[in-house]
């Protein structure tokens, strides 16, 4: 396949486009979804159980229906479709009804005039639960005599990957290596919480508008929970203020009930929870215990690994199944292994609902397997850098799943920049030489794969729709059915539309995302939007383009073969013409410029039961180098500089890509030092950002990003979806430097100060 299909000169591939929307947000015009109003709008309110497991005696409304300024209560029995909200199975209603299994399950829902009265009337809501015995670790879950959260019991889900025979390995390995590493949730702490309007039209038809990463899961929710047709139901997504996986799966309850209250009621809803809310009920990263054994020959080459893990799921499935493939498929890492196995065992418990958090499933295991290979090198007493490279996946390379990688596989040149740009050579030698009290530096690194998109397990999700359409003065306009969640996706789609069309960047002008406007997209998640939106605008742009040709061609005397382009214009036999001169002429000779592009991931082949095959079409690779500076006496770690080489296939927009690495690596670093989310008997403690603090710019790094360009031929341009990738490896390489500062072997996330001050560095 060609990548590239204009001509132009000019190209704006590879330019840093300025941010299309940036102004807009800058200037504070962009209008969020609290921003909304709508005549006779109400406000929604969820009434939230208390309880972490009980069965419902009675729920009483009464006193809350009768207050002013209320207009509506609802509670399970009033849904008209069915009481479902699962986005990969069913089992979790949108409305809990004879049982809770959080506290932090929606009850009931009150609509109101007001917010305060919809707040009032909430309150005035009473339950009468009969307690139920809790489960809140992710072992105990499975003890004998544990109650069962669901019918099933409490194993939510058993993933295993078998490759070649561990016994054997570990046999032939000469150093064997046993380690439990343990993680807890994370937070997105996207900057605006879940919101959703809901507007009823008047034939039994809905708008939803609302912070969505999944416009096309929304909508199938909203029409299986109202009984209604997919064709009435139109989402449209509007700008939004950060996802990072948390607005995968919670916009569909959130939309369905704001669409529950507006049918009931008749009028608009809005409903947007508060922070607490937010962080109460809405789902997390899935903690994990993970339990690893590795075997290596004396000169660092891998034998085996053999890993457990129990993750997690809380109270419903959520996107468990999925995100723990992600987990199944990475938990060996981007190493040559020759003999592999992992099982990966998901539990339900009465917590959140664990759900899709960047990474999805991958950093969990990145802080085990990258923290386990520092511990291999220690024991090896090898540098960890040359274990890697000793190990690491190279073209014609076979993973875990014995994928045969045939192209794009930069890991090796992100080891290689990244050693030379941090200096790591000299500093491990000048760092080991340290002595004395005060602050201490380390340098400690950590290297990933990532498999783009949805894989083998979400593979007829796997596609997305572009609606193009070139206007008679030569502007376009772009629809496609993946967001931007302030990831950038608008600005790296006009720039692959106007190449692909062969016009400059300030032609095109992308129309929000709606379900009106385009097929079903999947879901815009796991760094799928560029590749799969990016090829299906290219898909587009290549019919249309194809018809504009001709036509140039027509105008110019000359054959189609012998039109050349540049940006927005054409020229054959020395003769020039404009690009709205043949837009135009399109137009009056009934030439439609208006097409809807689509594409769909290659199929791949896989063995669900050993988990052994083509887990994804495509791999990206990270590698970071982590400098700390670690006081000795309060145990306090500063991150001073990370070096992020990433291979991302083609750099589309460098700016945009350094902006997000630099984002993902400050969320890992977060994930590495300062996030700790406190439970305590299925009730989060820490339930606002005074208690779950998250880095801010003042704890950033001084960061070094290296953009590694190894074209794939299947994307749009040659790049390759990238955008979960700076998370992963950013956390393991700040606990690694922890390490080599003052001694301490963290093998638990958050790295809390105390756990590192308790260690006295020699
Ligand atoms: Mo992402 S965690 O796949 O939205």
């Amino acid at each position: 396949m060609t990548i590239l299909v204009s001509p132009s000169v000019e190209s704006c591939i590879g330019k840093p486009l300025e941010r299309v929307d940036g102004r807009l947000k800058a200037e504070g015009k962009a209008a969020y979804t609290d921003d909304l109003v709508f005549p006779g709008m109400l406000y929604g309110k969820g009434f939230y159980s208390s309880s972490p497991h009980g069965l419902i005696r009675s729920v009483d409304v009464r006193e809350a229906q009768r207050q002013l300024g209320v207009i509506s209560v609802l509670t399970a029995g009033d849904i008209p479709g069915k009481n479902e909200i699962g986005v990969v199975k069913e089992g979790q209603p949108l409305l809990a009804y004879e049982k809770v299994r959080y506290a932090g399950d929606c009850i009931a829902l009150v609509a109101a005039e007001s917010r305060e009265a919809a707040e009032k009337a909430s309150r005035l809501i009473k339950v009468d639960y009969e307690a139920l015995p809790g489960v809140f670790h992710p072992e105990d879950a499975l003890k004998a005599g544990v109650p069962a959260i669901h019918p099933g019991g409490n194993k939510a889900l058993h993933l295993k990957l078998r490759k070649g025979n561990t016994e054997e390995g570990f046999r032939e390995a000469d150093v064997v290596l046993q380690r439990r590493y343990e993680v807890k949730h994370q937070e997105h702490v996207y900057l605006e919480t879940q919101g959703a309007v809901a507007v009823p039209g008047p034939d039994g038809e809905i708008t939803l508008y609302g912070s969505i990463q999944c416009p096309f899961y929304v909508q199938k929710a909203v029409a299986r929970c109202l009984g209604i047709g997919y064709n009435k139901v139109r989402v449209i997504q509007i700008v939004m203020g950060g996802g990072f996986g948390g607005k995968e799966d919670v916009p569909s309850e959130i939309c369905a009930r704001a669409a529950l209250l507006a049918v009931a009621s008749g009028r608009p809803v809005k409903m947007v929870l508060t922070r607490e809310e937010d962080l109460v009920t809405t789902s997390k990263r899935h903690p994990m215990i993970m339990d690893y054994k590795i075997g290596a020959k004396k000169d660092g080459r891998l034998t085996a690994i053999e890993v457990m893990i129990h993750a997690d799921c809380g109270a419903y499935d959520s996107l468990s199944p999925v995100v723990l493939f992600r987990t199944n498929v990475h938990a060996a890492g981007p190493y040559v292994v020759p003999h592999v196995r992992v099982d990966t065992i998901g539990v339900y418990t009465n917590q959140f609902p664990t759900g899709a958090m960047r990474g999805f499933g991958q950093p969990q295991v990145a802080f085990a397997s990258e923290s386990l290979m520092d511990e291999l090198a220690s024991e090896l007493s090898m540098d960890p850098m040359e274990l890697r490279l000793k190990n690491a996946l190279r073209e014609g390379s076979l993973t875990a799943t014995s994928h045969k990688l045939t192209e794009s596989v930069g890991l090796v040149e992100t080891l290689e920049e990244a050693r030379a740009a941090s200096g790591w050579d000299k500093k491990r030698k000048e760092f080991s030489r340290q002595s004395g009290g005060g602050v201490r530096r380390g340098i400690g690194m950590a290297t990933s794969f990532y498999g783009v998109s949805l894989g083998s397990k979400g593979w007829a999700l796997d596609k997305a729709g572009a609606h193009l359409q070139v206007w008679q003065d030569g502007t376009v306009n772009v629809a496609v059915g993946n967001v931007d969640m302030g990831q950038g996706a608008l600005t790296v789609l006009t720039q692959i539309a106007a190449e692909a069309l062969g016009v400059t960047t300030d032609r095109v002008l992308m129309l929000e995302t709606s379900t009106g406007f385009v097929p079903d997209s999947g879901p815009s998640v796991a760094s799928r939007t560029t590749l799969l939106a990016g090829n299906a605008v290219i898909a587009a742009a290549r019919e249309i383009r194809e018809k504009l040709v001709a036509v140039a061609a027509s105008l110019l005397g000359a054959s189609p073969e012998e039109v050349n382009g540049f940006p927005n214009g054409f020229s054959a036999r020395g003769r020039e013409i404009s690009f709205e001169k043949v837009t135009r002429e399109c137009y009056l000779r009934n030439v439609c410029l208006s097409t809807i592009g689509y594409f769909a991931a290659p199929p791949l082949t896989w063995d669900e039961e050993v988990s052994q095959g083509e887990a994804y079409f495509i791999y990206s690779y990270a590698t970071h180098i982590a400098e700390v500076e670690v006081d000795l006496l309060s145990g306090a770690v500063q991150v001073l500089k990370l070096t992020a080489a990433h291979d991302v296939g083609r750099a589309l927009n460098p700016q945009s890509l350094e902006g997000q690495i630099e984002g993902g690596a400050l969320q890992g670093i977060g994930y590495a030092l300062y996030e700790n989310m406190v439970m305590k008997e299925g009730r989060l403690l820490s339930s606002s950002l005074a208690t779950y603090t998250i880095p801010t710019a003042l704890d950033a790094p001084e960061f070094k990003v290296l953009l590694i360009e190894k074209p794939y031929s299947g994307g749009p341009f040659g790049a390759k979806g990238f955008a979960e990738t700076p998370l992963i490896p950013s956390a393991p390489a700040v606990a690694n430097a922890i390490f080599n500062a003052v001694g301490y072997r963290a093998r638990r996330l958050p790295i809390l100060p105390e756990d590192v001050a308790e260690v006295d560095a020699i």
